[in-house]
């Protein structure tokens, strides 16, 4: 069972090759370092003690791609690579679109042709867009309100088509809430390539001392505090319910969708309250203006992947707070 990992090298991607090979997996990891660093690959292995498998392929260019299925017996694929900013979306739609769809249209060409029919796709929760109260269940319609959501819902429709057209295929549609946190080791965590646009990475740079105040998007939402509320779900969950998502496609054909998210709803000033009490650390922050397109609230209902997959989140929104600024604290040192 050699498992491909697309964006392997990638915050989601390298928590999950960890997991993968701690659960027996053998993986093969392909990345084209445009958002991560090579130095990834080493702290996996340091982890998992063994050499793994690295490819630095471009999606784009199908040959490439090829030689990887050419060159390793591959029987299943997750595909974490592809860009996933919203507001980078927003300024530059026609990279995303290239980007998202392009690349994963030509992984699933090549897996047809290798007869490679298992794949985990990397969605995210914000397919749901503003429509419905949560908690959100899979059976929902569906919305995107940017060109990154956008590109999410097209390839989950492109999927199920394909599984439509053919019932060979198995594919689980992955969709994210709110990650954050960190490897327990310290050693892997989400690198703030670029101008980060989340919430935790702008919070540990001023936690850090890199940056003097965080901005929270909005303080008078109709909600306890009037800040948004988010599903804040640790890494390391999320890695492990790709892992389930992989077991459960060995004995499943069809296109599913699975939420993966934790059930339980924090504000954002309540995530800033969680790091103080886990760190001892006050982010200084103050209410700036609403964010464009920001929902209220977004809250998993997680039933489906609970008994589907037998999948449920343990980390709690400590465990994120401190495992994310253990990480950050060890990526300073290792500056
Ligand atoms: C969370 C809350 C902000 C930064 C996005 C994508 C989603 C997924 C996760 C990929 C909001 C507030 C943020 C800041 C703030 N990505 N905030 N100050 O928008 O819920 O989800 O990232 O799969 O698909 O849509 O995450 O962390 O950007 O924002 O107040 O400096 O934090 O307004 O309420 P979001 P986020």
């Amino acid at each position: 069972m050699t498992v491909l990992i697309t964006g392997g090298l990638g915050f989601i991607g390298s928590h999950t090759v960890v997991d993968l090979i701690e659960q027996g997996y053998d993986c093969v990891i392909l990345d084209n370092l445009s958002r991560t660093t090579i130095d990834v690959l080493e702290k996996i292995e340091l982890i998992v003690q063994r050499k793994i498998p690295f490819m630095k392929v471009n999606m784009l260019e199908s040959q490439a791609l090829r030689n990887v299925f050419t060159q390793y017996d591959i029987t299943s694929v997750i595909h974490f690579a592809g860009f996933k900013s919203v507001g980078e979306s927003v300024q530059n739609p026609l990279v995303y679109y290239q980007t998202n769809l392009i690349s994963t249209l030509n992984l699933i060409d090549i897996m047809q042709e290798f007869d490679v029919k298992k794949l985990v796709f990397s969605s995210s929760a914000t397919v749901y867009g503003d429509l419905h109260i949560p908690p959100l269940r899979e059976d929902l319609p569906l919305k995107a309100l940017n060109p990154y959501g956008r590109t999410k819902l097209i390839l989950e429709e492109i999927l199920c088509d394909l599984v439509s057209s053919d019932n060979s295929w198995s594919i689980a549609l992955m969709r994210y809430f709110n990650p954050i946190g960190a490897h327990k080791t310290g050693l892997l965590g989400e690198l703030p390539f670029g101008i980060p646009n989340n919430l935790m990475p702008h919070l540990l740079k001023v936690a850090i001392g890199e940056t003097s105040k965080l901005q929270i998007f909005g303080g008078d939402y109709d909600t306890e505090d009037g800040s948004c509320i988010r599903d804040f779900i640790h890494i390391m969950d999320l890695a492990s319910g790709h892992v389930r998502a992989l077991d459960y496609l060995k004995k499943n054909a069809g296109c599913e969708a699975f939420n993966l998210g934790t059930g339980i709803g924090y504000s954002v000033l309540k995530l800033i309250d969680t790091f103080k009490e886990v760190t001892g650390i006050k982010v200084p922050f103050e209410i700036a203006n609403r964010r464009e397109g920001d929902i209220v609230v977004s809250i998993a209902d997680v039933t489906k992947a609970e008994t589907l997959l037998g999948w449920k989140a343990k980390y709690n929104l400590s465990d994120m707070c401190e495992d994310a600024w253990n990480w950050e604290l060890n990526r300073k040192r290792g500056e």
